[in-house]
């Protein structure tokens, strides 16, 4: 198999991701990429990941840090998009990803980090549970604007 190699993301990837975002969600949204890696790249040009195998696009994971928002009492870093090729699934990437958006939340002072995971995305919330993220009792409200 190529080596994948786990770099920062960068501002020519929008395409690349938008392509494997599609195959996840059946969904085109390159400008979504673009704005989403301008974000990162303001916030935390280390904080947000892509898995490259050969100059192609396997995996991404995006992250950012809030403050003390929702009634936390410390800085979170927030796990915010995570994504792996089909054909690479279960071969260990996701976690790599993960080991490393840790030891970079680890390295800049962040001690907790949080994600929100659907029940209607379960095989996300067990990865996540596997990896060592736990449930926490949080409750999310939300309105129709409708
Ligand atoms: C969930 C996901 C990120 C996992 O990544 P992965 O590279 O397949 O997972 P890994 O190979 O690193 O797995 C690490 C561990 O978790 C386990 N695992 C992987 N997927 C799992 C799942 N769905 N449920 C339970 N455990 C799982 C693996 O068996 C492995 O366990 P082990 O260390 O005991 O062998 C990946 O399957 C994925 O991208 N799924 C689609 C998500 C998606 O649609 N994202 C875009 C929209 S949000």
């Amino acid at each position: 198999m190529e080596e994948v190699v786990i770099r920062p993301v960068s501002e020519h990837d929008a395409e690349g991701i938008a392509r494997l975002d599609q195959l996840l969600t059946k969904v085109w949204r390159a400008e979504h990429w673009e704005e989403r890696i301008a974000f990162a790249m303001r916030r935390d040009p280390e904080g947000s990941l892509v898995a490259d195998r050969n100059g192609r696009i396997v995996a991404y994971l995006f992250s950012d840090v809030r403050g003390q928002e929702y009634g936390f009492a410390e800085k979170t870093g927030w796990l915010e998009a995570l994504g792996v090729d089909p054909d690479l699934q279960k071969g260990s990437l996701g976690r790599r990803l993960i080991d490393q958006m840790m030891e970079r939340f680890r390295a800049t002072g962040v001690s907790t980090v949080r994600t929100l995971v659907s029940d209607q995305h379960s095989s996300m919330g067990s990865f996540l549970e596997k990896v060592g993220f736990q449930v926490e009792p949080i409750r999310v409200l939300s309105r129709s604007t409708v």
